[in-house]
């Protein structure tokens, strides 16, 4: 079955809900486009984490480092990063490296001919006239969604990847939270069961809104959504989740569900989408993770931060080994190489390597 979104009108699709539209962004029942968490399911997630760990274990060789580059060698990727990144860009860069694909960039919009008056679309269009893969961050929620529908009905469709999309969705981040959670407890029954408190700035930090929703894929989780009143999570995530049957709590007290949790999820306040400085107005002290937090603890919890940070985490924390939050950033370099290598279909070839050296 060829690519959907040349089945479809951009009023129709755009119309519809996260759960509507996932199928749409598959190809002969693998991603083509990724655009939203909602089109993970469980096999895709553990296949994805698997095939990470492959790459992540045949890059420590020369000889492996040398088969990875092979891969992906006639390919183009372009980095169009309309908002600013320090992670997701370079470990994006980063992979696409470590798989031999070739890079360009736009990272700032003020540099490309946008600034001659030049739409975001016609840009992103003439970008797809050099590059196989277009991988975006762009402010505009659902923007990335409406390139993907564009871009597929070109008569060379190119995939699109969803680097961060406005307020909405950061799906590729959910893949690293969800790739660093099954290293965490890969000794303690995974990811089922788990208690997962998400803390800070839940109204507007698209990495929670994405990652809440892969944890419905699993069987037994548990959300926490700790944060003030004004910042708490909106209610179609939580409709989501009642709709998937996770159950969850709404907090105002970090310290009472600190010592109940397995996992503990931090994010900063997202002020950049402040109208009139209402952030600065909300006292946020009580959802910081301090050093003596770490004595409340649970001993094989771990503390998890998308970053950047600002204060909610006080870097005396970061010597502590439950805090993963730089592992993290690693995690993110593996497990969008993986993503990549799914998309051009040399996730077979990863996977007989592995199996051939005994990885
Ligand atoms: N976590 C994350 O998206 O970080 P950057 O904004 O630095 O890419």
């Amino acid at each position: 079955m060829k690519n959907k979104l040349r089945q479809i009108s951009w009023d129709e699709f755009s119309s519809m809900d996260a759960m509507t539209k996932a199928p749409y962004m598959t190809e002969n029942g693998r991603s083509f486009h990724v655009l939203t968490a909602q089109q993970f399911t469980r096999p895709m997630l553990e296949e994805l984490c698997s095939l990470a760990t492959d790459v992540r274990r045949i890059a420590k060789t020369r000889e492996g480092s040398a088969f990875l580059q092979k891969q992906l060698f006639e390919k183009r990727a372009m980095l169009y990063f309309a908002q600013p990144s320090t992670r997701t860009y370079l470990s994006f860069y980063s992979a696409c490296q470590i798989i031999g694909m070739q890079t360009m960039n736009v990272r700032d919009s003020s540099t490309s001919s946008e600034m001659k008056g030049e739409s975001p679309e016609d840009s992103v269009r003439t970008f797809s006239s050099y590059a196989d893969l277009i991988i975006m961050r762009h402010p505009a929620g659902g923007f990335a969604e409406r390139i993907a529908w564009m871009l597929s009905n070109i008569s060379r469709p190119v995939p699109v990847v969803n680097a961060g999309s406005g307020k909405d969705q950061h799906p590729t981040q959910a893949l690293l939270d969800i790739y660093t959670l099954a290293r965490s407890f890969e000794h303690t029954d995974g990811i089922d069961g788990k208690k997962i408190a998400f803390v800070g700035d839940l109204k507007r930090g698209r990495t929670v809104r994405s990652l809440a929703w892969l944890l419905t894929q699993y069987q037994g989780v548990k959300a926490y959504f700790v944060a003030p009143r004004e910042l708490q999570i909106g209610e179609d995530i939580l409709g989501q989740l009642d709709a998937a049957g996770m159950p969850y709590e709404i907090s105002y007290d970090f310290e009472k569900v600190i010592p109940e949790v397995d996992a503990i999820y931090m994010t900063r306040i997202q002020d950049e989408w402040d109208v009139n400085n209402e952030s600065s107005r909300v006292n946020t002290a009580a959802y910081h993770f301090t050093r003596e937090h770490l004595n409340i603890l649970g001993e094989h919890a771990v503390i998890m931060h998308p970053l950047p940070r600002r204060l909610e985490i006080d870097p005396a924390v970061d010597s502590d080994p439950r805090a993963v939050y730089w592992r993290q950033v690693r995690n993110g370099m593996w497990i969008r190489a993986a993503l990549m290598l799914t998309i051009f279909k040399h996730d077979g070839a990863i996977i007989d390597y592995s199996r051939e050296h005994q990885l």
